[in-house]
């Protein structure tokens, strides 16, 4: 089995923690089961529905199983697994590489290739694994291979989502323990600083992801508007120009596209931002190719960001970190584009799904504070 590549492009979906945190259950898995098929996120798509921390008793059974809390899940988690299925959407759940998870609840230490086994029993498509609660004698590369190792050889295919938080130099290493993903960052919050504050941080390490090798930048906090039960993430929320840019740069910067928000009840804005079928293109281009910063003359805060493209195009992602409105101005010599080559640009603006013509030498847009343009160029002779 495991013939074919799990994630070739980055993964998308659903996770239950920004908003809802410990405050899960089946009715919520099923009522976003159906958000997720009938708002058009399935369709957009978002597959993988991921139940975090929390949907398990605090201890395993007498047998070392885990055990879903009776309360939350009734039915059990293959009855969730099923209902999701159903849907067409695909299942995911948490664990922990230590012994317990960061909120307590039974880790897979020690356990590994018996969680793993019991996991696709259930039918999980996913495995978040996360990092908490760590034995001493062991560094985190031989705790992420054992469960690499327990997934690959658990009889059903399952995602290897790893949780790492980006120490002890993950991306050096974790392609090679089997994982799919890697959270690159210690978790994100529901404001403007934390968005710009893990996009800081990644724009040195594109080049260490790939196919079936994603840099995780953690899951969006679009559309949740200061909302939600984890009183770490809900602080206060952003404008839906930041929510754009954070859209924009977790697409062009090759990060898995996980919801955070409550989908059952989100804002058009929300909801047409989440389904840009042009944003989604660049974020799930065949080649994946990490992207390169570009710096702007008339702006220290300002960048571009450019993303090769399977097709011959260049994604160009303008962005505006400062705090007032600026010019940002793309010279085609700096992304090797020199005028000898007799090549121009055309222009199309994912965001508003406008041509803008063929454009020479270079491209000046006036971006907003904190906000960001999105285009996606093809070569055109001159
Ligand atoms: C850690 C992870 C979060 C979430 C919680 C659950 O903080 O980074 O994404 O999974 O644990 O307890």
């Amino acid at each position: 089995m495991n013939s074919k590549m799990l994630a070739p492009t980055p993964p998308m979906g659903w996770n239950s923690w920004n908003t809802f945190s410990e405050n899960i259950n089946e009715d919520l898995i099923r009522s976003t089961a159906d958000a997720m098929a009938d708002q058009g996120l399935l369709a957009a798509g978002y597959q993988y529905l991921i139940i975090d921390d929390c949907w398990s008793l605090k201890q395993r059974d007498e047998h070392g199983k885990l055990v879903p809390d009776p309360e939350k899940f009734p039915h059990g988690m293959k009855s969730a697994a099923d209902y999701v299925h159903g849907k067409g959407l695909k299942f995911g759940i948490y664990s922990c590489c230590g012994t317990l998870t960061c909120a307590a609840c039974p880790g897979s230490f020690e356990h590994e290739f018996s969680d793993a086994e019991q996991f696709a029993q259930w039918g999980v498509d996913y495995l978040k694994y996360d990092n908490c609660y760590k034995p001493s004698t062991l560094a985190d590369p031989m705790l992420y291979r054992r469960m690499g190792a327990a997934l690959k050889n658990c009889g059903r295919d399952i995602v290897f989502a790893a949780c790492q938080w980006g120490t002890e130099d993950v991306w050096r290493w974790i392609r090679s323990a089997g994982a799919h993903t890697y959270r690159s960052t210690g978790d994100i919050q529901d404001s403007w600083a934390s968005i710009e504050k893990i996009a800081r941080s990644q724009l040195d390490k594109q080049c260490f992801q790939g196919p079936d090798c994603f840099n995780d930048m953690d899951m969006l906090v679009v559309g949740m508007y200061g909302r939600g039960t984890n009183p770490f993430i809900s602080i206060g929320g952003c404008t839906d120009e930041e929510y754009q840019t954070h859209f924009v740069l977790w697409a062009i910067m090759g990060s898995p596209l996980i919801i955070g928000c409550d989908i059952r009840s989100m804002s058009d804005r929300t909801k047409t931002l989440l389904t840009n079928q042009d944003i989604i293109a660049i974020n799930q281009d065949p080649e994946c190719r990490s992207c390169y910063q570009l710096s702007t003359y008339t702006n220290p805060e300002a960048f571009i960001l450019v993303k090769h493209l399977q097709n011959g195009d260049f994604a160009l992602g303008f962005f505006n970190f400062s705090d007032t409105a600026s010019n940002v101005q793309l010279n085609f010599w700096d992304m090797g584009l020199p005028s000898m080559s007799g090549q121009g640009l055309r222009f199309y603006d994912c965001l508003t799904h406008q041509d803008l013509g063929i454009q020479r030498e270079y491209f000046t847009t006036a971006v907003e504070s904190h906000g960001c343009k999105l285009y996606r160029c093809g070569m055109a002779k001159i």
